[in-house]
Order: structure tokens, then sequence, then C-alpha cells
């Protein structure tokens, strides 16, 4: 038979090398047994999702998995505790589509996992694997060295206090814009109108007023967001061969998107480097010109970056990385969170829901009335003390978190690490996780799980003091809404814990006294469920197009 090309081209150096290269590849990738094959075969370990007399049984669980989350939680919660007759504390295989080799490790070992050293359990592998950072991100860099962390934990938590009256107002006008100042009932969409809230107020703390209203930059940062989701998601669905091919081509839109990003935000970032440069001059001459330094995490970093001396920290394309990188850690996970519990109050039932909003305003009232001179003006211990609020927010994200399967890590042990309760030796390249969904819903750790109970968290009324966070200074029994454990994985737990949750707290309670204390909220219409929150692989979201029925409470 004829070959239908003219066979000499098959024989051109150049094509010769290729095909040759391809090969090798490919033979390098089939020959490396993956973690999790070593895994099954060492411990037979239960696949969630996989059904007897599947082919491929690992494969059609992924897709199985992938589409119905939920119930493969509930098939791992079930295979780990029964599977193994001898063992209630059993690992299992979790497959799904566009995540690595996943073994989640039973809920007795949550600790365990916190307490790991990153030598044997990588966070930051993870998510830079997951992310596909090393493929998407312009600079990769900028997560290699997450000087942002340590910015958001020390300034950001240290200057809450005195953002709040910039944050009022923030609030003031956002909701203005959004809600209106009708005196009669309108429907608005939840998310949509909660995302500009969360926008405004986290931009406000990022970049100050009027930067933080600039519709751009927050659009700019959205499509970056969106364009690394989509593309990471798509790689991660590749044969990994092939990645490091094809990225570099199909990553050029959202990299142009980044530097779009990083153009709008050039003119301001060049105008608090010459104004630190000018604040810096020995001459005392030009001080007196100089403006008051801005209180926010741009001139935190931009401080923090001219400190280190080092100019790739302090360049513009730099600091306005590391703002879009904040924005992509803050703003999705805070609005999810903030319209999850406007949705948990809206949709409570009739009499249980005016009982829920007028507790709530009393304890604003009361705490506003303790620790501000006039009796109406937030302020930081005012916000602190108002523990029911803080327990419905702790409560609504129990009931709601994004994160269903938690503290997700690479192992990085050289010879693997051998789990105390699970018995099994995790090998070095797998990933491990750990049940949260179920964890949040596991009557072992609470009382009526599935039900929502606002105050669960707040055992006492309004405190003199009260800590945002730690746990030292609350009444007993109580459980602040940023604080962490094997319990509570919304925000992660250990070393790696998001270290924006002790401002989310304040940010998220500020939003909801001001709302409550100025609107009436009632559900779509009178009687309806709650909308069903959404699962989009392992993510569980609130439902888009969800609306409520607002009006604004006259004076
Ligand atoms: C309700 C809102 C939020 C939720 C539920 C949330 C949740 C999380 C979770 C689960 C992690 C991963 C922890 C781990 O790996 O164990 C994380 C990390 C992180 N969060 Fe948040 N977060 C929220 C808001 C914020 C905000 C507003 C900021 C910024 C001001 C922020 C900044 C970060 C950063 C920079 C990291 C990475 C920490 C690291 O790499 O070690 N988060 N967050
Ligand atoms: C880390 O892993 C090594 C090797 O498996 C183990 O000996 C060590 O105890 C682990 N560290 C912790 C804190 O468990």
């Amino acid at each position: 038979m004829e070959l239908p090309i003219d066979s000499d081209i098959l024989l051109r150096p150049v094509i010769l090398a290729l095909v040759a290269f391809l090969i090798s590849y490919i033979a390098f990738y089939i020959s490396k047994p993956s973690p999790v094959s070593q895994l099954s075969k060492a411990y037979k370990l239960p696949i969630v999702g996989a059904r007897e007399g599947d082919w491929f049984p690992y494969t059609q669980a992924r897709w199985r998995n992938f589409f119905n989350f939920q119930s493969a939680l509930l098939e791992a919660e079930r295979l780990s505790r029964t599977a193994d007759p001898n063992n209630p504390h059993q690992a299992v295989l979790l497959p799904v589509l566009g995540t690595p080799n996943l073994v989640q490790l039973p809920q007795l070992e949550i600790q365990f996992v916190a307490e790991q050293p990153q030598s044997n359990l990588s966070a930051h592998d993870h998510a830079t694997g997951r992310l596909q950072i090393e493929n998407t991100l312009s600079d990769p860099r900028l997560l290699r060295n997450p000087v942002h962390n340590r910015i958001i934990s020390t300034s950001l938590g240290g200057q809450t206090g005195n953002l709040v009256p910039d944050l009022v107002e923030e609030t003031a006008s956002v909701f203005q814009d959004q809600w209106g100042t009708s005196n009669d009932f309108n429907e608005v969409n939840a998310l949509n109108t909660l995302r500009q809230v969360v926008a405004r107020t986290t931009y406000r703390v990022f970049l100050s007023a009027p930067l933080c209203r600039d519709h751009r930059i927050q659009e700019a940062a959205m499509a970056v967001f969106d364009g690394l989701g989509l593309i990471a998601e798509f790689l991660n669905l590749l044969w990994d061969p092939i990645v490091p091919l094809l990225a570099p081509l199909i990553t050029i839109p959202v990299k142009r998107k980044f530097r779009h990003f990083q153009n709008l935000l050039a003119p301001e970032v060049m105008r608090r480097l010459e104004e630190y440069d000018a604040r810096h001059q020995t001459t005392n001459l030009k001080k007196k010109d100089t403006e008051p330094e801005q209180n926010d995490f741009l001139q935190w970093n931009l401080n923090h970056a001219k400190a280190s001396g080092d100019p790739y920290m302090y360049s513009p394309s730099t600091l306005a990385g590391r703002i879009l990188i904040v924005a992509f850690a803050g703003v999705h996970t805070t609005t999810f969170a903030i319209t999850h519990a406007v949705l948990d109050i809206a949709y409570s039932q009739t009499p249980i829901r005016s009982q829920i909003i007028s507790e709530l305003r009393e304890e604003i009232t009361t705490c506003l009335n303790t620790h501000s001179s006039d009796g109406a003006t937030f302020t930081k211990q005012a916000l602190t003390s108002m523990l029911k609020l803080d327990s419905l927010l702790r409560e609504s994200t129990r009931l709601n978190s994004l994160i269903t399967i938690g503290l997700a890590r690479k192992c990085t042990a050289p010879n693997g690490l051998t789990t105390p309760y699970s018995k099994i030796t995790v090998p070095k390249g797998a990933t491990v996780t750990v049940p949260a969904y179920t964890a949040f819903r596991s009557p072992e750790l609470y009382d009526n799980p599935d039900e929502f109970q606002p105050f669960r968290f707040a055992v006492a009324p309004c405190q003199q003091r009260g800590g945002g966070g730690d746990e030292k200074e609350r009444p007993p029994g109580s459980k602040a809404f940023a604080s962490t454990g094997p319990d509570y994985l919304a925000f992660g737990y250990g070393k790696t814990a998001c270290p924006g949750r002790f401002f989310v707290a304040n940010e998220l309670k500020l939003v909801l006294a001001y709302m409550l204390m100025n609107y009436d909220i009632e559900p779509a219409v009178e009687g309806m469920e709650r909308p069903k929150n959404r699962w989009y692989g392992i993510n569980m979201i609130p439902d888009l197009s969800a609306t409520v029925r607002i009006r604004r409470r006259s004076e």
C-alpha cells in the first residue's frame, strides 16, 4: 500500500529528531509509575467512585466523582469507616478529574496533617501545581517568595482597627450604589451585588479610594482570575507530557490580561514610589510637600520592598502583581461567604427569620452603645464584641464552605510519610487531603450538624472583651469565625492557614451589621426554600442566580 504522503519527508533530520524526542518523552512518562498505583498495589485502598466490574476503575471514578462530588465525599466517608473491618480510620483513593492523585486520610488524622513540616507535606507545592503557576503566571517568582502573606498577617491584621472608618465609608457608599435607597421592596441578585460590596471594601484596603472604585481595575483582575482558573483546569485535564508543549501558546491571553492589570495600576504605583523617595530624602526641604503616607496594602508592600533593597521587589510590575495575587486569594472567597450568609438569613423560614434579624439588630445596637462615644460609630472593639454576628458567619461558612476537601498537600518526604491511624506510607508525589465537607457535618463534631443554628458559636451575650480570633479572650464555649481547628477547615489549619481571615471577620461583620441596620431582607418569594448550592468539580458555591428582596429602612 502506498503511503499517502511522500515517505521522504519522514527522513528529514528535523522531523526525525522531533519524533525521537516525542517517543522518548512519552516513554519516560509511561515508565514512571504513578504514586497512586504504588499505593493501591501496596494497600488495596478503596477507590471512591469505582464500581465492581468497571474497566479502568480509576479512570471511570475520576469522571463520576467530578460530576457528583457531593456523593463522592459521602462515599469516601463511608468507605473510610467501613471498608476495612479492622480499621475504622482507613485512607481512601479519591480520583477526580483535573486533580492530582488524591489520597484522602481519615478525619482522625487532620491534626497529624496540619502538624507536618513543609519537608513532609507541602501546601505550596500542591497549590502551585494545581493552578499550574509555573505555566500560567507571567511571573511565578511572585509566589516563590510570598512576602504578601506576612504583610497580610502583620500589617493588615494590625491596621484593621484604624481601617474601620474607611471601611464604613466604603460600605455605605457601595450599598447605596448596589441596593439603593428606596423604601419599597426591590429584588436584587445576591451574588452580583454582594460581589461589588466585597470588591470595593477589599480593594479599599489594598489600594485606598478612589482607586478601589475603578471598574477597569476590578474587571481586569476578574479577567485574569477567570482566565487563570479556566486555563489551569484545562491544563490539569491534559496528559502531563503535553502540558509544557501547549502551555506557552494557550497562556498568551491570560498573560496579556495580567500585563493589562499591571499597566492600569502603573501610574498609581509610580506616584507612590516617587512619594516614597521624596519622603526619604535626607534633606528635610522636600519633606513638607509630601502627602501623608497611605495606609493600605500597596503602601505596606512598597515600604517592605524598599526596605529589602531588592529592585525586583519594588518594581512597579511586582508591586502590582502582588495586589493581583492577594485579590485572587481574597475577593471570590469573601464574596461567596457573604452571599451564603445573606441567603441563610433571608431564606430562614418566617418566624425564625425575624427572630434572627431582631436578635442581631439588638446586639449591634448594644455593642455600638457600649463601644463608641456617640453610640453609632463602628469601631474595631464594637465589631469584635458582636459575637452573634460572628457566630452567624462561622455557622454559615460551616454549612457552605467552598472548601470541601481540606489541607491538600503534596507529599515531599523522600521516603514517603507514614500515617498514625490509617497506617499507610504515602509515597512522595501523591497529594493528601482530609475531609472538610463531611467533617463540617459530622455528628461527632456538631450537634444536629445539618441544621443552620446561627448562634451556635456564641454562648454569651455581647462581652466587654471578646477576641477577634483569640480564643483565650472569649467566653468559654464560644468560637470565633476566624479560629481554625480540625473541626473547622474553612480557612485551612496550621502554619499555612489563611492570613486574611482576621481581616475578613471584621470586614464581613461590618458589612452585615451595616446591611441589617439599614435594610430589610426577605426571600424572593415568601416561604421559598433557600436556593441550593452548586457543585463545580470539588468546589461548592452559591447559586449564582439567587435573588433576595430588600428595602431601605426608614430612619
Ligand atoms: C471568607 C473569605 C476567605 C476564605 C474562606 C479563605 C480561605 C483560605 C484558605 C482555605 C486558604 C488555604 C489555607 C491552606 O493552604 O491551608 C487560604 C489561603 C490564603 N488566603 Fe484566604 N480566605 C479568605 C479571604 C482572604 C482574604 C480577604 C485575603 C487577603 C486579604 C486572603 C489571603 C490569603 C492568602 C495570601 C493565602 C495563601 C497563604 C499561603 O500561601 O500560605 N484570604 N485562604
Ligand atoms: C516527617 O516525616 C519523617 C519521615 O517519614 C518522620 O520521621 C517525621 O516524624 C515526620 N514529621 C512529623 C512532624 O511527623
